[in-house]
């Protein structure tokens, strides 16, 4: 369902993506996880097509993300915290304007319309208008506006950042339910605890770069680790000490360079 394959994204001399590979399928919620930093955000807006990839390539549902653009948009439902809401509109207002720019109307977005504000929980603030929202009504309204498309590939950036507990279990309740339903749903963050309960497999970013993935119990088995931040320090815990050791016999060699 989402086909990532050598993936790279520079800004100018900054490599944000480096070259990662990795498979997520329907009916799984997939962590797309890593410390600030390691690129998440940006191979997620690269795959949303709105950024440009330098390098490597991936697929949405079949659809590449430089040759087909178009089908990818209709397929993925992408959260990032930049998505907008407009503040005169009322929640219901934004939801309708955003499916109508899916192309979607009448009596069917209606429907998905109510149906996302049943499940979202956002009756009580439904008609009224998003500029005086709280954070968390804010992102309920972003999430249904993610998803008034209802796409098969479902990408959440973050998306219990700033949400008090029953809010996030609205939104956890909603990524299982889509699961449930056969949707992919990547969930994206550097909250490694969060993760491990809801995902059936992981990819790990460090630094741009893919350190591991796999199933959650792949990953731990491999790191011989008992949840994953131990398994991602332990990998990138290693990585840190070779590359410390280097730079110590570097050292040594140019001190032993000028003592000739
Ligand atoms: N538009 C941009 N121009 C230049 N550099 C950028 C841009 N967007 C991201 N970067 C850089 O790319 C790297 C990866 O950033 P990214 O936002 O993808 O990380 P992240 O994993 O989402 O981190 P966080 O957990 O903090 O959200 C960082 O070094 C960042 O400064
Ligand atoms: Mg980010």
């Amino acid at each position: 369902m989402l086909v990532v394959k050598n993936l790279t994204k520079r800004f100018g001399d900054i490599v944000a993506v480096d070259s990662i590979s990795f498979e997520a399928h329907e009916g799984e919620i997939f962590g797309l996880l890593g410390p600030n930093g390691a690129g998440k955000t940006t191979t997620i807006r690269v795959i949303a097509t709105v950024l440009e990839a330098t390098g490597g390539t991936a697929e949405v549902a079949g659809f590449d993300i430089r040759k087909n653009p178009e089908d990818v948009r209709r397929n993925i439902g992408v959260l990032t915290a930049d998505i907008g809401l407009y503040d005169r509109f009322t929640a219901r207002e934004n939801l309708r304007y955003f499916g109508e720019l899916y192309g979607l109307g009448g009596e069917k977005l209606e429907k998905r319309i109510d149906e996302l504000i049943h499940v979202l929980d956002m009756g009580r603030f439904a008609d009224r208008r998003a500029g005086k929202f709280s954070t968390g009504m804010k992102q309920k309204v972003a999430i249904a506006r993610s998803i008034v498309h209802d796409p098969k590939v479902i990408i959440f950036d973050e998306p219990t950042a700033g949400l008090d507990v029953l809010a996030s279990q609205t939104v956890v309740r909603f990524m299982k339910n889509a699961r449930e339903m056969g949707k992919l749903v990547v969930l994206s963050t550097h909250n490694m605890h969060d993760a491990e309960k809801l995902s059936d497999h992981v990819a790990i970013l460090h630094r741009s770069k893919l350190v591991t993935t796999g199933s959650v119990s792949e990953v731990l088995q491999r790191a011989g680790a008992a949840n994953l931040e131990d398994a991602f320090i332990k990998i990138v815990g290693d990585d840190e000490a070779k590359s410390t050791e280097r730079a110590r016999e570097l050292e040594q060699l140019a001190k032993a360079g000028k003592k000739k």
